[in-house]
């Protein structure tokens, strides 16, 4: 039995072993391209560590691609024999048990295995790490910034990773509106460690949300040196700064954004980067941009990934880089699929029949040209596309979907209503302004449309 950095116990052969394994989660925790390699030296110094079978499965499981789930059983199975054979902590077990569980599908058994290990071990950061990523795929900002917050009891300034937990935290603040609380967490963790990328992603967030585009440049442009060391997470971290620009409608730039940094791995087909990429595109278009033939690579990934049904959010843009590139035949397909996956034997399921579907057929019809059928499949689900997880920047894809739905149906008396909602909620976007001038316009309300165009202009001008 060995301890880690936060006084854990573990089940492994040295110190070193269990050394490499915090290396492991520490560079997990802030998206370091060399976690591989740590956990590589992880199971050389102890090939039947549970924890590094365990979180070898993780990682497998994290892709949310079932061409892996091999891999993540593989693992499981390894940490199962291992446990056996050499015993395991009852920590080590319920990680053993939520690796299980999510191999299952069962996220929320997952999720509550490592609720269970916080209780008596607050300071395993994998644990908490795990449970952030699920709450955030039930689209559950509160329970991030909670599961966080109670742990934060066992946490002190210097403790190794301690940046990385507010970081945690600053995210789940985020996502649960709490933009002051957040952004102050954030900057604590991003001064603590400049690499950590998810902290720089956490404070991203809030300039977005408050809509502050220039200030969420100036955040970016001060930290970019320090994403050197970063995975492909940084792909969606530039996704963000150009969000900013599109905002600005400095168009020419999130082209070349684009093409440079968030598919400047085209070979990637994960499923972040896949809907980085499918979702600024579509906005792309949304402004009236010709994105020429840059859906086709998405859409050839997404080709081979009709059979997925992991994620509803994965599959949704998926979904969408099919459609929008004319591969109306291959998005039936996997919407035929799909209805397979609405059963009830894991947590995605209810999901996928609640709002996946609805959600994905909307997809299909706006590409088709059927408009109002769009707007009669998102409108009584509106509320309920947060159960499909990611964030609020990232849903808002599907509210601007079903406002431009509106728009081209000619439902105006609907869209001046969503726009007005939108723009209540966050004045500094001049598409709102541009769209709800649209609206009213076609209303002939000549001297509201007029005034929102105004404002449009004003916030492009400052
Ligand atoms: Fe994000």
């Amino acid at each position: 039995m060995h301890q880690n950095q936060h006084g854990l116990d573990f089940t492994a052969a040295s110190a070193d072993a269990v050394g490499h394994y915090d290396a492991t989660v520490s560079a997990y925790l802030t998206f370091q391209k060399d976690t591989g390699l740590h956990l590589k030296q992880t199971l050389t110094a102890d090939p039947e560590m549970p924890m590094a079978q365990c979180l070898r499965g993780y990682f497998f499981q994290l892709f949310c691609n079932p061409a892996v789930a091999g891999k993540a059983q593989q693992s499981l199975d390894a940490a199962k024999a291992s446990a056996e054979k050499n015993g395991a902590t009852r920590r080590e077990k319920l990680h053993i048990a939520a690796l299980e569980a999510w191999c299952k599908g069962d996220l929320i058994g997952a999720t509550d295995r490592w609720e269970d290990i916080l209780l008596e071990a607050p300071r395993d950061t994998l644990a908490l790490r795990l449970a952030h990523f699920t709450h955030f795929y039930f689209g559950r900002g509160d329970a991030m910034r909670d599961s966080v917050a109670r742990a934060l009891y066992a946490w002190d300034e210097g403790q190794p990773d301690y940046g990385r937990v507010l970081g945690l935290y600053a995210f789940g603040l985020e996502e649960s509106g709490d933009y002051a609380k957040a952004e102050e967490f954030g900057r604590r963790a991003v001064a603590d460690n400049p690499a950590d990328i998810w902290s720089v992603h956490a404070v991203a967030h809030v300039m977005e949300m408050q809509g502050r585009r220039s200030d969420g440049i100036e955040w970016l442009n001060g930290l970019e040196s320090s994403w050197s060391t970063a995975n492909n997470f940084a792909y969606h971290v530039w996704w963000h700064r150009s969000l900013y620009h599109l905002e600005l409608q400095q168009l020419d730039r999130v082209l070349e954004l684009y093409d440079s940094r968030i598919r400047g791995d085209q070979d990637s087909d994960d499923y972040l980067d896949m809907s980085n990429g499918a979702a600024m595109l579509w906005r792309l278009e949304a402004n009236g941009v010709d994105v020429g033939s840059r859906w086709q690579e998405l859409a050839d990934k997404s080709e081979r990934r009709t059979e997925d049904h992991l994620l509803v959010f994965a599959d949704a843009h998926f979904v969408l880089a099919l459609a929008a590139a004319g591969k109306f035949d291959a998005a039936a397909r996997m919407l035929e699929t799909m209805r397979g996956a609405t059963d009830d034997t894991t947590t995605e399921g209810p999901i996928f029949a609640d709002v996946g579907l609805p959600l994905c057929e909307a997809i299909l019809a706006l590409a088709q040209g059927e408009h109002g059928k769009a707007v009669d499949l998102i409108l009584p689900i509106r509320y309920d596309i947060q159960r499909i997880g990611g964030s609020h920047a990232q849903r808002d894809l599907f509210q601007q979907m079903l406002i431009t739905a509106s728009l081209k149906a000619g439902r105006f008396d609907l869209a001046r209503a969503l726009l007005s909602e939108r723009t209540a909620s966050e004045a500094a976007s001049a598409w709102s302004w541009q769209r709800y001038a649209e609206a009213l316009a076609a209303l002939d309300d000549t001297t509201s449309a007029a005034a929102a165009e105004s404002k449009a202009r004003t916030l492009l001008a400052a």
